[in-house]
């Protein structure tokens, strides 16, 4: 199983950027957590950061053929992002949307995501095991089907 693992804004600041809701661990130490855990369970995955809106959306739309799932923190544009939703609809690969907060508790504007109803699963509120949980739950539907 080939899954793609996509980042949004500021998720690159990891363990700079707010560490009493996101914690302490770096982007490097989520790249690493998530490596290990798909080479345990024989997982490819790719894994990529971007602060730019239009930069997802070229990776959600070149995904097409390439990977048989998505998992996708779109970080603030979870909750802007008609482009993401689009993108998402269009390709049809099973996609599954991780937020390390759980966003549903915190601010109002934060209650709204875009994404969601382009994806299988969400998960929210687990910290950086929320990504592990996402790649368990792709591995898993691969069985299914
Ligand atoms: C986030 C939650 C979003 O509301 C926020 O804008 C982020 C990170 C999370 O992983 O908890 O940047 O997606």
């Amino acid at each position: 199983m080939k899954l793609l693992i996509l980042n949004g804004p500021s998720l690159n600041m990891l363990g700079v950027r707010e560490p009493e809701i996101y914690g302490n661990n770096t982007y490097f130490d989520l790249c690493k957590l998530i490596e290990a855990h798909a080479a345990e369970i024989g997982a490819e995955v790719e894994i990529r950061q971007t602060n730019h809106e239009g930069v997802l959306v070229d990776w959600i739309q070149e995904a097409r053929g390439c990977f048989d799932g998505i998992i996708l923190n779109p970080a603030a544009y979870t909750h802007t992002s008609v482009a993401l939703l689009d993108a998402l609809l269009a390709v049809q690969i099973p996609t599954v949307e991780v937020h390390i907060s759980d966003p549903m508790r915190r601010e109002a504007f934060r209650r709204i995501s875009y994404v969601r109803e382009a994806c299988i699963e969400t998960i929210a509120g687990k910290g950086l095991n929320g990504y592990l949980e996402a790649i368990d739950f792709l591995c898993g539907q691969e069985k299914i089907q």
